[in-house]
C-alpha cells in the first residue's frame, strides 16, 4: 500500500510534518519531483529539522528515495547528509539513475532570467536553485541523469556538447559574462567525483525497481511531494509556477511504478488553514502584500488588511523556509482547494494551522468568486482571468487559544467548536474526510483521525 501526500496549495502545507507523523508505519519515504527548492519542517520533541532534498522520513530513520522525477544537486545533497548526520542523524537515501542532475550554469542561468524579468510582471521569484533551467534541459533531451556521472566518459561527452550552448545563452542572448560555472573541464572534475561518492556509498538505485520490489516485500511506502497543487506546471497558474509535477499523477510518472499503484492507495491532500504564497502570481484571497510579490503593490501598498496579514505571519512563522522571505497571506480559497481535490482525486485531507488562527474574532473563506458577472467554484485555467477572480467571502466565528498539545492527546472533540465547523465545512465542500488536523508544529501537535496505513 502506498500513501502520497501532495501540497493542495501553493507549497509550505507542512507537508513535512504530516509525513514524519504518519511515517512511522513506513518503511521507505520517496520523492518524485522538486529538488532543492522544496524546504520540509519536522519537529521532533521540540528539535527542528528543516530538509530539503532529504525525504522527511530520515527523522525516523526510513529509507529515502529520490526518483527520477526530482532534479538533484549532488553538492547540496551532500551537505545536507552531511549536516543531518552531524546532528545525530543516519540518512539513507538512494537516488534515481534516471534523475536529471542541477549543474552551476542552471542556477547561474536560473538568476539570470529572474533578472531579466525584474523589471516587468512576469517575474517568477523562483528559489533561484536552476530547478527551471535542469528541467528544461530534461525536456530538452540535453540533460545529465545521475547515471551519467557512474560513467566519466559519457559525463565529459554530455558537458562538451551542453556547455557550450549554455555559455553561448548566458553571453550571448543574456549578454552575462559567466564563470567557472560553465568550465567543462572544472565541471568534469567536480561531478565526476559526486559520481564516485555516490557509487562508493552505493546510493543510486532504478527507483521503479528498488520501490516495486520493497512493495513485493511487503514493505509500506510513503510519496512525499514538494511544492503544491497551485504551481504545478500544468495544473498551476502558469508561468508562476515550479517546472515539475507535484500533484498525484506525479509519484507514478516520477518514481516509475504505475498510476494504478498510486490510485490504488491513499492520497492526502495537505491543507494550510490559510493561504501563503512565496512569489508572485496572483492570489485573489490575499491580506496583504509583499513587496516585490505582490501584483501591483506598488501602486497599491500592502493592501487594507496588511495589519491581519501581519499577524498570521508573525503567528504561523511565515518565512521561506529555502529563501527565508516573507510569505504572502491569504485567507483559505475554496475554488483553488476544488481544482485541487480533482486534479489530484484526494481521498483525505490533513487540515495545518487552525492554532495559528486562534484567537481571530473572525475567520474568512473565499467560497467562491465573482468573475465578469459570474459566480465561480473552481479556478479558471488562464492566470490572467484568474487574476480578475473577486472572491465571495463566508464568515466563520473565530475560536479561542487553547492548549493544543491537550487537544491533540484527547482527539478531534476536543477542538474548539467554531474551528470544528470551519473544518467541516471545508471537509464537506471537498466531499472528503478529514484525515488529521494540525494544532502545531510538533509530532505531537497533531490530531490523527485516521492513519491511512491503518
Ligand atoms: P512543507 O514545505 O509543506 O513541508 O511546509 P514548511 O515546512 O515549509 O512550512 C510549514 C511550517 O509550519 C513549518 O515551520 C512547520 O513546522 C509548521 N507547521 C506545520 N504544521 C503546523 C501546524 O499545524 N501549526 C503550526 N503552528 N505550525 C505548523
Ligand atoms: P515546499 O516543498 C513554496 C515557488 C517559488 C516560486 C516558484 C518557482 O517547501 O512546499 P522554483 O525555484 O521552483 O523554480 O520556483 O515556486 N516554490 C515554492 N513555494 N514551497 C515550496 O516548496 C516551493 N518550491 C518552489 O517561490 O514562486
Ligand atoms: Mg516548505
Amino acid at each position: 500500500m502506498t500513501v502520497t501526500i501532495v501540497g493542495s496549495q501553493l507549497g509550505d502545507e507542512g507537508k513535512g510534518g504530516i509525513v514524519d507523523v504518519w511515517g512511522d508505519a513506513a518503511d521507505v519515504v520517496a520523492r518524485y519531483q522538486g529538488g532543492d527548492n522544496a524546504g520540509h519542517t519536522v519537529v521532533e520533541d521540540g528539535t527542528e529539522y528543516k530538509l530539503s532534498l532529504v525525504p522527511s522520513g530520515a527523522v525516523r530513520g526510513k529509507v529515502g528515495v529520490l526518483g527520477n522525477g526530482c532534479v538533484i544537486n549532488p553538492e547540496t545533497l551532500f551537505e545536507e547528509i552531511d549536516a543531518l548526520r552531524e546532528r545525530g542523524l543516519d540518512p539513507d537515501v538512494r537516488v534515481a539513475r534516471r534523475a536529471h542532475v542541477i549543474l552551476p550554469y542552471h542556477r547561474v542561468l536560473d538568476g539570470i532570467e529572474e533578472e531579466v524579468k525584474s523589471d516587468s510582471d512576469v517575474k517568477v521569484g523562483t528559489t533561484g536553485r536552476g530547478i527551471g533551467p535542469t528541467y528544461e534541459d530534461k525536456m530538452g533531451r540535453r540533460g545529465i541523469r545521475v547515471g551519467d556521472l557512474l560513467d566519466p566518459d559519457v559525463l565529459r561527452e554530455k558537458l562538451e556538447y551542453v556547455v557550450p550552448q549554455k555559455r553561448a545563452l548566458a553571453e550571448d542572448v543574456f549578454g552575462v559574462e559567466v564563470g567557472e560555472e560553465f568550465d567543462i573541464a572544472a565541471l568534469y572534475d567536480q561531478y565526476k567525483r559526486y559520481g564516485e561518492r555516490l557509487e562508493e556509498n552505493d546510493m543510486t538505485v532504478a527507483a521503479g525497481e528498488f520501490l516495486a520490489d520493497r512493495m513485493d516485500d511487503g514493505e509500506e511506502v510513503m510519496f512525499e511531494g514538494a511544492q503544491g497543487t497551485i504551481i504545478d506546471i500544468d495544473h498551476g497558474n502558469y508561468p508562476y509556477v515550479t517546472s515539475s509535477n507535484p500533484t498525484a499523477g506525479g509519484a507514478a510518472t516520477g518514481t516509475g511504478l504505475s498510476p494504478g499503484v498510486v490510485g490504488g492507495g491513499e492520497i492526502v491532500g495537505i491543507v494550510k488553514a490559510y493561504l501563503t504564497r512565496v512569489g508572485s502570481g496572483p492570489l485573489p484571497t490575499e491580506l496583504g502584500g509583499v513587496e516585490g510579490d505582490t501584483p501591483g503593490y506598488d501602486e497599491q501598498g500592502a493592501g487594507e488588511n496588511e495589519e491581519l496579514a501581519t499577524y498570521i505571519r508573525e503567528e504561523g512563522g511565515e518565512y521561506g523556509t529555502v529563501t527565508g522571505r516573507p510569505r504572502r497571506v491569504g485567507w483559505l480559497d475554496m475554488p483553488m482547494l476544488r481544482h485541487s481535490t480533482r486534479a489530484n482525486g484526494f481521498t483525505g485531507l490533513a487540515v495545518n494551522h487552525i492554532d495559528v488562527l486562534s484567537g481571530l474574532d473572525e475567520v474568512k473563506v473565499g467560497h467562491s468568486y465573482d468573475l465578469r458577472g459570474e459566480e465561480r467554484f473552481t479556478i479558471p485555467a488562464t492566470t490572467e482571468m484568474w487574476s480578475e477572480c473577486e472572491p465571495n467571502f463566508k464568515s466563520f466565528e473565530g475560536w479561542e487559544s487553547v492548549d493544543w498539545g491537550e487537544v491533540a492527546e484527547t482527539g478531534y472533540d476536543a477542538i474548539p467548536a467554531n474551528a470544528r465547523t470551519y473544518l467541516e465545512y471545508v471537509s464537506d465542500e471537498l466531499d472528503t474526510d478529514i484525515y488529521a488536523v494540525g494544532v502545531g508544529p510538533g509530532r505531537e501537535e497533531t490530531v490523527v483521525v485516521e492513519d491511512p496505513f491503518a
